[in-house]
């Protein structure tokens, strides 16, 4: 059976625009919402509605949760069994001080004890696919790491993301790749890997190497198409629904993206979730960080687009972007 392809949650980034625009190359197996803070959802908050919007294919969406209390996450977890998606996915991989301090992310892995009965609460919550996502802990012990997934998986965790990186290591140092397929040897559930795919060739070695689902963050931003192309480089002509062109129009593409923001959030998240979407993108071009800084000073979307538009216009050449649709070819 084909690996599985997924988008990683990355909050301010997964949310319906992108997915939407993913759509359009297809081949994308599952879609991680960003993380949603259980407190804030169960207590209602003005943008739930907007975190909860599964669009547009519930049956392959997979609502991330953040939080510490278990009560809370308890909570909502039931809410979000009423709602149609693929499975519930809890963050235990979040390194960002905040998140931590507040006993959430990957200080879950400080724990074993802990994190075990979170999960065995969790798992009378739903019948939905639970799963985790999750660092290699706190330090580089890969004894521990699958001690903490075993219990995970005995607890009634269904699917372990692991993104091979320590808390402290946040996005520098190498992935270590190699705990993925050693993790997956060590337990009975399937393991994904994440970390670092630079291109669509990665993507397809990585698949070959050991894993039962690749999950793709920062790179899906830059090249929304990336799922089909490796589909593509797997199996020329074979599962690319709908069919991968030759070529992007960079331009369109963008612009698109800034419609499908503007019709699927809500206005108040319009420009930070442009900024952040076009932190990655942008690196399609030359001259990135221009473009970035250009963009950046804008908070409204139709100004954003001119911005866009204008490169495009000063810059032909670029706006162009041919695939690599041969497995041989770097
Ligand atoms: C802007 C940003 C936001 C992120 N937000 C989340 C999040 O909400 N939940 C989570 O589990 N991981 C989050 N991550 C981590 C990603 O899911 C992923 O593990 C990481 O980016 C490594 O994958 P990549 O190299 O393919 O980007 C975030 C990463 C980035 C760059």
């Amino acid at each position: 059976m084909a690996v599985s392809f997924l988008l990683a949650p990355m909050a301010e980034l997964s949310h319906r625009a992108l997915r939407e625009l993913i759509e359009i190359f297809g081949n994308c197996d599952e879609y991680f919402t960003e993380m949603i803070s259980a407190g804030a959802l169960i207590s209602g908050g003005p943008f739930e509605a907007w975190y909860l919007d599964p669009g547009p294919c519930p049956q392959r969406l997979v609502y991330q949760l953040v939080g510490a209390n278990p009560e809370h996450l308890a909570q909502a977890v039931r809410l979000l069994n009423t709602q149609e998606c693929a499975g519930i996915d809890l963050n235990m991989g979040c390194s960002a001080p905040a998140i931590v301090r507040a006993g959430a992310g990957v200080r879950w892995m400080a724990s074993l004890d802990r994190a075990g009965a979170l999960i065995k609460l969790l798992r009378k919550q739903t019948t939905r696919r639970l799963s985790v996502k999750l660092r290699i802990g706190m330090e580089d012990d890969f004894e521990y790491l699958v001690e903490f997934c075993k219990r995970l998986e005995s607890e009634g965790v269904e699917r372990i993301t692991l993104h091979p990186r320590t808390a402290r290591e946040k996005f520098k140092r190498r992935p270590r790749w190699e705990y993925v397929s050693r993790l997956r040897s060590a337990v009975h559930i399937p393991v994904a890997g994440n970390g670092d795919i630079a291109d669509a060739q990665e993507l397809v070695r990585r698949a070959a190497e050991g894993c039962d689902a690749i999950m793709v963050g920062r790179l899906a931003i830059r090249a929304p198409w990336i799922f089909a192309q490796a589909r593509h480089l797997e199996r020329p002509g074979a599962g690319n629904r709908p069919s991968l062109p030759e070529s992007i129009d960079l331009e369109e593409l963008g612009l698109r993206f800034l419609e499908l923001l503007a019709r699927y959030q809500p206005r108040e998240f319009h420009p930070s979730r442009a900024h952040r979407f076009f932190a990655y993108f942008c690196d399609n071009f030359t001259w990135a960080t221009y473009l970035k800084n250009r963009l950046n000073r804008e908070t409204e979307l139709s100004a954003m687009a001119a911005c866009l538009s204008a490169y495009c216009r000063d810059h032909p050449e670029e706006r162009t972007r041919r695939l690599t649709l041969s497995p041989g070819l770097a």
